[in-house]
């Protein structure tokens, strides 16, 4: 099966599609940066380095799955919240508009991936407008949410929005609470009985993963790599009373363990936090240096710290062998955007190739069937 990625950047969507065997055909970013990564990776035949209102729809091949991984800034809770109208978010609409120009050779699925902000960006219209407009292009919609953290040490909660040919006879009953599909989708769900749905059978969701501590490098003492002691008490500094606390606990350790440590503005102070869980915080773009992760390896009365490598940032994404031939920042930048490999590849296993759905159709006959779904699901 062929695939069409939009919003490619360094291409992970594409490598999850590559290892459930589609062939991705055609992608697009208008970043140089991550297309110098994709390109090392994947080669550059297929792309198209431009920005997404270049590409006309003829210009697509037939495909039977287009991807868009669009923007989040502005529907992230940590962003402006401007939506779908936001100068980054309302790429969607370029994204809808190549659909539509399409027509006759609309891929059979469509694969939407952003931050659950999403969900609740302008109290859930620019959710309601995507789904409307997917709806309208021949669409019946599923929306799940997974957390990179069932298949690696990194908590990175996603949003799926998955667009599926429309199925005549709807079953009911199947559409319920699942670690994929938490209650606050379920409730949009049922909340909104007029659009399209088609609701996968989703398999359990299961933690099947290394822990930090396997994924993490190794560095001798001797390693540059370690910050010098200022640096480090200058961390210790930005930390309160209660991460202060969590390090001293590890430190107290008789064996090594690691924490991973990220800076924020609370109360418009920089803080330095840690999570001493065994599991790394949501990787992000580190523009300003001020959203970079780091390392504590802490045990035996004794703490230091690191930045954590491009090389981690890949393996906590689920791709450990991808080729990292480009600066550090510049790597760090491309695997903070992007997605988690197998979070990608459960998506498309259970919501794609899987034909277990039910249907709650809008239409005729289809609303009343859908309103009956929703209180058989209530009951
Ligand atoms: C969330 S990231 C997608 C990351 C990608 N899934 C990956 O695995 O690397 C959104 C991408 O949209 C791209 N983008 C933003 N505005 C764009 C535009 N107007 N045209 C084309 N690409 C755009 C960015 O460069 C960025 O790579």
């Amino acid at each position: 099966m062929r695939a069409a990625e939009f919003f490619s950047g360094i291409g992970l969507v594409r490598m999850a599609l590559e290892n459930e065997r589609w062939q991705v055909v055609f992608a697009n970013d208008n970043d140089e940066k991550k297309f110098a990564m994709y390109q090392g990776n994947f080669g550059g035949t297929d792309f198209r380095h431009c920005d997404i209102q270049d590409i006309t729809s003829e210009s697509v091949p037939k495909v039977d799955l287009a991807t868009a991984s669009f923007p989040c800034i502005d529907v992230s809770l940590a962003g402006n919240r401007a939506g779908l109208a936001g100068k980054h978010s309302s790429t969607f609409w370029e994204f809808a508009r190549i659909l539509k120009g399409m027509a006759s050779k609309r891929p059979r699925w469509v694969l939407l991936e952003n931050v659950l902000g999403l969900l609740t960006s302008n109290e859930g219209r620019d959710l309601r407008e995507i789904l409307r407009t997917l709806n309208s292009l021949g669409y019946a919609c599923d929306i799940v949410v997974v957390d990179a953290r069932f298949f690696v040490p990194q908590s990175r909660p996603r949003l799926f929005i998955i667009g599926k040919p429309p199925i005549p006879n709807s079953n009911n009953g199947l559409l319920r609470t699942h670690l994929a599909r938490p209650k606050a989708v379920v409730d949009f769900i049922l909340k909104n009985p007029g659009l399209d749905w088609s609701i996968s059978n989703l398999s359990p969701l299961n933690i099947k993963r290394e822990t930090l501590s396997q994924l993490l490098e190794r560095f001798p003492d001797s390693s540059s790599i370690w910050w010098g002691n200022d640096r480090k008490k200058h961390l210790y500094s930005q930390m309160n009373e209660l991460h202060r606390e969590k390090l001293q606990t590890i430190v107290r350790s008789q064996s090594d363990s690691f924490a991973t440590v990220y800076k924020r503005i609370r109360e418009g102070k920089c803080r330095a936090e840690l999570r001493t869980d065994g599991i790394a915080g949501c990787l992000r773009t580190p523009r300003g240096g001020s959203s970079k992760q780091f390392v504590i390896q802490a045990g035996r009365g004794r703490w230091r710290v690191r930045n954590m490598t491009a090389r981690e940032y890949a393996r906590l994404q689920g791709a450990p062998e991808f080729t990292i031939d480009v600066p550090e920042n510049m790597a760090l930048l491309g695997f903070g955007d992007a997605v988690c490999v197998p979070a990608v590849q459960w998506v498309i296993r259970n919501c794609i190739s899987s034909n277990g759905q039910i249907g709650l159709r809008n239409g005729k006959n289809s609303k009343a069937q859908a309103l009956s779904d929703v209180a058989s699901i209530r009951s």
